[in-house]
């Protein structure tokens, strides 16, 4: 699960219409995605023909201020086509800033309303208004990734600075690492001023930068006037083949995000290990000490990478007389995936909460060691 605000205090640079067509497009290769509108233009609801944004009675707005009642997003979430959810707003949410002027953590709003449903998508896209007041702060702190939309333009990298040091501050302050990565717009391949200013992002930006550029399309235009996605508009026009492509380069980052998580969890989970908390499997001199305490059950061996699958009688574990069960594995640095056999049941081990999803279903544990 991705959260991806899409942000540029510059207005018109393409914002609104990346997060609707990146939605589009991932929703086209099967991702469930919600896109979250913290613009009081409300554009996103009007880009995909939902209803005039006057017309939504609940928006966005509605769950950030009530923090007493607890309305909940899910009350707000209007379902639009297969994969896309939206969770819409109108002009009440300029009133945010205001209403909520000196009340504590009001920059944690959106981040507290998204977890009761960020387990339902792959994709939360918010997009944002062109400033960097309370709206923006809160998609910054509610993400992990910015994309920031930058027109090919003589200005298109004008005024940067305050988002970038606004991400800057979460980072260093509040320990809130954003990844930001650039994504050039509006390209005009035959002018000379698009071609120096896309150079321009690149050396800013360096590898921060899609592959993927969002070429000047007059498609994009007209499908927003129509109220629907340019997949749905004209599939074979360069603007669909443009988000596609976005699409494509965001998914295929998927893995090695995924393989920085689990890293980072296991480094933590490694480092409480080493600290000598309780936490199986654990290092210890001599190995790895797999233990489970049951009393109940009659017999437990291991299986996974370090035996290929296939556990002897050597991968059994012994019970002591308090019922806990322990084997101690003599392992190679590496990555390895396992299964518990409990009276012959294959699961996860109980104890380690790190799994990945299982080729041959359900789910392995995993352990890193050092
Ligand atoms: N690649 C493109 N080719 C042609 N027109 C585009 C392209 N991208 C955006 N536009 C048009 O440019 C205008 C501004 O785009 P958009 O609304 O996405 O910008 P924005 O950054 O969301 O603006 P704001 O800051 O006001 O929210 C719109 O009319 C849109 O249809
Ligand atoms: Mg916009």
């Amino acid at each position: 699960m991705r959260i991806i605000t899409v942000a540029n205090q510059k207005g018109g640079c393409g914002k609104t219409t990346t997060v609707i067509n990146l939605a589009a497009s991932l929703a086209h290769f099967g991702k469930k995605v919600l896109i979250i509108d913290m613009d009081p233009q409300g554009h996103v609801a009007i880009g995909l023909g939902v209803l005039r944004a006057d017309q939504i009675n609940q928006t966005i707005y509605d769950v950030l201020c009530n923090t007493e009642t607890e309305q909940r997003i899910d009350s707000i979430i209007i379902p639009i086509r297969e994969n896309i959810d939206i969770a819409p707003s109108n002009i009440s949410l300029s009133a945010l800033e205001q209403k909520m002027a000196g009340v504590d953590k009001r920059e944690e709003l959106l981040i507290k309303a998204i977890f009761t449903v960020y387990e339902d998508y792959d994709y939360i896209l918010i997009d944002t208004p062109p400033n960097v007041g309370l709206l923006t702060f809160n998609a910054l702190r509610a993400c992990r990734e910015v994309i920031i939309p930058i027109d090919s333009s003589y200005f298109g990298l004008h005024g940067l600075g305050k988002l970038l040091q606004t991400v800057l501050l979460l980072n260093e302050r509040l320990n809130h690492s954003i990844r930001i990565k650039a994504l050039s717009t509006l390209v005009d391949k035959r002018t000379k001023v698009s071609m120096d200013v896309l150079q321009e992002i690149r050396n800013t930006f360096n590898k921060n930068t899609f592959k993927t550029e969002i070429n000047l399309n007059v498609k994009l235009k007209e499908a927003v006037g129509l109220g629907i996605p340019v997949l749905e508009y004209d599939p074979n026009c360069t603007g669909t083949q443009d988000y596609l492509n976005l699409a494509e380069e965001i998914i295929s980052e998927e893995k090695s995000i995924e393989i920085q998580t689990i890293m980072k969890t296991l480094q933590e989970l490694n480092d409480k290990a080493l600290e000598g908390q309780l936490f199986s499997p654990k290092f210890v001199d001599g190995g790895i000490l797999f233990t489970l305490k049951n009393n109940d059950i009659k017999s437990l061996r291991i299986a996974g990478d370090f035996n290929n699958w296939n556990p002897s009688e050597h991968d059994a574990f012994v019970k002591d007389d308090k019922g806990v069960w322990s084997k101690n594995l003599h392992l190679n640095p590496g990555l390895y995936q396992y299964k518990l056999i409990i009276d012959g049941q294959w699961m996860p081990d109980p104890n380690n909460p790190i799994r990945v999803q299982s080729p041959m279903g359900g789910s392995n544990s995993v352990l890193f060691v050092k």
